[in-house]
């Protein structure tokens, strides 16, 4: 009901009244509503894309919901609260509307005006002011004022939620990984490399300009919890890839040795990186003789930071009061040597899963494992 009312308000407004001030110039703050499914009225395929995001469920994940009570009881309400700035900050909610979703949503990146530092969710939202986008000749829409604004391209946007300072150990240092990576204005951002270009077209229904588009989507490594099998597969699919930009596997043998190499070619920050505490990346070799016989050689390789307490390794960063550092940062290498028997050949199978299994295990989220896939990112031969 409510998106008819929309559509026809859309229409009106359109076809109708579009020259005229009172649609242009809106006396209400965004008068077609703040919520993701407001803009999805005229910006049908960013809204589509995003739908399917890790932003657009930012509330969702069962490990964040088993986490949070951990978290205060480990270090007080304020720790447990926290967790709210990013992953429910309820900006939509900001123009009054009471059924507005508590997620990331649009407006949480096109109505920022700025930050109180580049970290912990310090963003700025003002929904009242015009939306920022990359154009600055945007045309009229009764809808919203527009403006260009360069914060909304920069890393640091993305950064003053991907960059975490505590509690105590509970780290997460992806815009200072990608700020030591690179070291000129041309070196990518986060958007040019997560919100890749599409072709050129209109951005909103009925606008005539055809302009620059991005990809919404923005593919991670988180699963998209309780989505169907078919969502899950091509989740699946396109984090492999992903993580297949970052690391380059190699594989050498030579003199009875196998060499196996990862480099993190891809990623301007470490990999894994963020919640790296929780992740899971390795390398699996298995060594096939003549006669068929094989070998299995697991984790010759492993990365992703592991919580420790009082030296010794422990599933969960909310009983942890170190972190061993396991992360590739951009352009680094880890490598092993294997010893291959004569006549063996060697395959050596890149694996990642967005959930370690003993964390799932200690929050007692086993029964929901098979919604956290082990990724093939590569396999060679030789
Ligand atoms: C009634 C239709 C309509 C609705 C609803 C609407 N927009 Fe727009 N939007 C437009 C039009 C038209 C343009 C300008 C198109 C052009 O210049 O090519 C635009 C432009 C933009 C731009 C680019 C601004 C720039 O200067 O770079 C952004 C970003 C944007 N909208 C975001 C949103 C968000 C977020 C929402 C929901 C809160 C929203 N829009 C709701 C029609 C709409
Ligand atoms: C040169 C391209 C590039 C740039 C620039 C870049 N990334 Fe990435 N990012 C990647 C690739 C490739 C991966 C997949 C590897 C991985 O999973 O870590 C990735 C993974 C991620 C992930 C999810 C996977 C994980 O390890 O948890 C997040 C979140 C992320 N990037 C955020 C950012 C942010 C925020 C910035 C800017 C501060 C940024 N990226 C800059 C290429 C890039
Ligand atoms: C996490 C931040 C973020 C969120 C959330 C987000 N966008 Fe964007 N959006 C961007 C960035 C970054 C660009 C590209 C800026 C550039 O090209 O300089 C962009 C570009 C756009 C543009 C310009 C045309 C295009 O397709 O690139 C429109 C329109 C737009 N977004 C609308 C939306 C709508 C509608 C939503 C919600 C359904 C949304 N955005 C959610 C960051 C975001
Ligand atoms: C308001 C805070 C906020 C802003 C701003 C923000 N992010 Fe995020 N981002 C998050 C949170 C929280 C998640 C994790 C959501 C989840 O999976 O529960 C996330 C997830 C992601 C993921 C997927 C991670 C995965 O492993 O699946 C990518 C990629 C990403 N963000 C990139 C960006 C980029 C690029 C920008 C800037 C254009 C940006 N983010 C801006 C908070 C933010
Ligand atoms: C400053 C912003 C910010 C705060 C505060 C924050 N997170 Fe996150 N969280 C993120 C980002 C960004 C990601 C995506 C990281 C990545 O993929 O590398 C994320 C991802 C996660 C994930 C993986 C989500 C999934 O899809 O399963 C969990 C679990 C999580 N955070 C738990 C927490 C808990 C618990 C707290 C509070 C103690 C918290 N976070 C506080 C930004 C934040």
């Amino acid at each position: 009901m409510r998106t008819l009312v929309l559509i026809a308000r859309t229409l009106v407004c359109l076809l109708v009244l579009a020259p005229l001030a009172a649609c242009a110039r809106p006396d209400e703050p965004l008068p077609f509503g703040a919520r993701s499914q407001d803009c999805a009225t005229c910006h049908v395929d960013q809204a589509e894309a995003f739908s399917g995001s890790a932003h657009a469920r930012s509330d969702a994940s069962p490990v964040l919901a088993a986490l949070i009570p951990r978290a205060t009881a480990r270090w007080g309400a304020a720790a447990g609260n926290f967790c709210a700035r990013c992953h429910t900050p309820s900006h939509a909610a900001m123009t009054g509307d009471p059924d507005a979703e508590v997620t990331i949503t649009c407006v949480t990146c096109h109505a920022a005006i700025g930050n109180r530092g580049e970290r912990d969710g310090l963003l700025l939202v003002d929904p009242s002011a015009p939306l920022g986008g990359p154009f600055d000749d945007p045309e009229p829409t009764p809808a919203h004022a527009s403006r260009a604004a360069p914060l909304v391209a920069s890393s640091s946007l993305c950064g003053t939620c991907h960059e975490v300072t505590g509690p105590s150990v509970f780290v997460e240092a992806t815009l200072s990984e990608h700020r030591v990576s690179v070291s000129d204005p041309s070196d990518p951002s986060c958007a040019s490399c997560h919100l890749p270009r599409l072709e050129d077209g209109p951005i909103a229904l009925g606008a005539e300009a055809s302009r620059q588009r991005r990809d919404h989507r923005f593919v991670g490594i988180d699963p998209p919890w309780g989505a169907s099998a078919e969502q899950r597969t091509d989740a699946a699919r396109e984090s492999a890839a992903l993580v297949a930009r970052a690391l380059a596997l190699e594989l050498t043998v030579a003199d009875g040795e196998a060499l196996v190499r990862v480099t993190n070619v891809g990623a301007r920050h470490a990999v894994p990186t963020g919640v790296s505490f929780l992740r899971d990346v390795w390398i699996d070799v298995e060594l096939v003789a003549a006669d068929g016989a094989s070998e299995h050689l697991p984790r010759v390789i492993t990365l992703g930071d592991q919580p420790m307490r009082a030296g010794e390794p422990v599933a969960l960063i909310t009983d942890a009061d170190a972190v061993e550092r396991h992360r590739l940062d951009a352009g680094q290498s880890a490598e092993v040597r294997v010893e291959v028997p004569p006549g063996a050949h060697v395959i050596a199978t890149l694996r990642a899963r967005a959930f370690r299994a003993d964390v799932l295990d200690a929050l007692e989220l086993g029964s929901r494992a098979d919604e956290v896939p082990v990724l093939e990112v590569a396999r060679l031969e030789e």
